[in-house]
């Protein structure tokens, strides 16, 4: 059996009724290196402050409840052991979620993050051309559930929405959990109701996100939200193209680096914004060329574009011919 060893926690505690600021409260537990982030706080609760507010219920990393901050990332505390957190850190500072507001300690406010999962309307809207006999949704194949992906391993604990910077930035923008959610109506074959969810998430929806990962980075269930929000964008092009600023750019993006290898900035703001939206921000425009005047300039092509141009060929075959 491992050594115990000696781990110090810092515990955010904060109730907004009562206290004007937050504060962390310290405390050196002796446990075994394996011991669970979320054992070591319910040892806390029992032992030595029965007023320390968390969440938990399976503690078996099912149900969700004990997402948190963990040395700043957003992990589930009955699935992180302190040994790793304490060899790195030199010790364990416990915060709430972030991107919710705090009730008190450990436990956030996730009322935001429910409503907009309801946004994406997560259930199936049975395409009318199937129809289902009996009432019942007819079978898939294998192949057909395959292509959710990860999606179903999802349970719902908020870490990814946690450590979204898009969240942050817009608390309009879906979150990666609703996003991963609403891939997996968009690809099932029994939904009638693709163009539809395509068309109503992408304003203040697909294109804030930043492509960061790090909600793939967060998810404990490697349900990889990144990866099925970028598939969102590729089925939602595909469908619908330039639609929206987002999508605009993205494309504009693509035929500048394939014409010259180099963003041509001015005419990229043209593509996005579209005349009415450029004029709108002539006097921003104004500000950056003051700034950086060689952004006027048409750029020249890189050297070696054909190189560029072999990428391309590779990534977007369809295109060719
Ligand atoms: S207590 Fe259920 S996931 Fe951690």
């Amino acid at each position: 059996m491992a050594e115990a060893i000696e781990a110090p926690f810092e515990v955010y505690r904060h109730d907004p009724q009562k206290d004007r600021t937050p504060r962390y409260e310290r405390h050196v537990l002796t446990l075994a290196p394996h011991t669970p982030v979320l054992t070591a706080l319910l040892a806390i609760r029992a032992e030595r402050d029965p007023s320390l507010a968390l969440r938990y219920s399976c503690r078996s990393a099912i149900c969700g409840s004990c997402a948190m901050l963990i040395n700043s990332k957003s992990r589930l505390a009955c699935q992180t052991p302190i040994g790793p957190e304490i060899e790195r850190h030199g010790k364990i500072v416990v915060d709430p979620m972030r991107n919710q507001p705090v009730l008190r300690d450990l436990v956030t406010e996730m009322a935001p993050f429910w409503s907009n999962y309801r946004r994406i309307e997560p259930h199936l809207i049975p395409d009318p051309a199937k129809p289902m006999p009996d009432g019942k949704p007819t079978s898939m194949t294998p192949e057909e559930v395959a292509r959710f992906q990860e999606t179903p391993r999802c349970i719902a604990c908020a870490a990814c929405y946690s450590a979204c910077p898009a969240v942050e930035a817009d608390p309009l923008f879906p979150g990666p959990m609703a996003l991963a959610k609403l891939y997996r109506f968009v690809v099932d074959p029994r939904d009638g109701a693709t163009e539809e969810r395509l068309a109503k998430i992408q304003p203040n929806g697909l294109w804030l996100c930043l492509r960061c990962h790090l909600c793939t980075e967060a998810c404990p269930k490697g349900v990889r939200p990144s990866e099925r929000i970028m598939d969102l964008k590729e089925l939602a092009l595909a469908a619908q193209g330039g639609t929206e600023a987002g999508s605009r750019h993205a494309l504009g993006f693509k035929e500048n680096i394939r014409e010259r290898g180099i963003l041509n900035e001015m005419r990229l703001v043209r593509q996005t914004s579209g005349i009415p939206g450029t004029l709108a921000q002539l006097g921003q425009g104004v500000r950056l060329v003051r700034k950086k005047p060689e952004i006027r300039k048409t750029p020249k092509p890189i050297d070696g574009l054909a190189e560029v141009e072999k990428l391309y060929e590779v990534l977007d075959p369809k295109e060719e011919g």
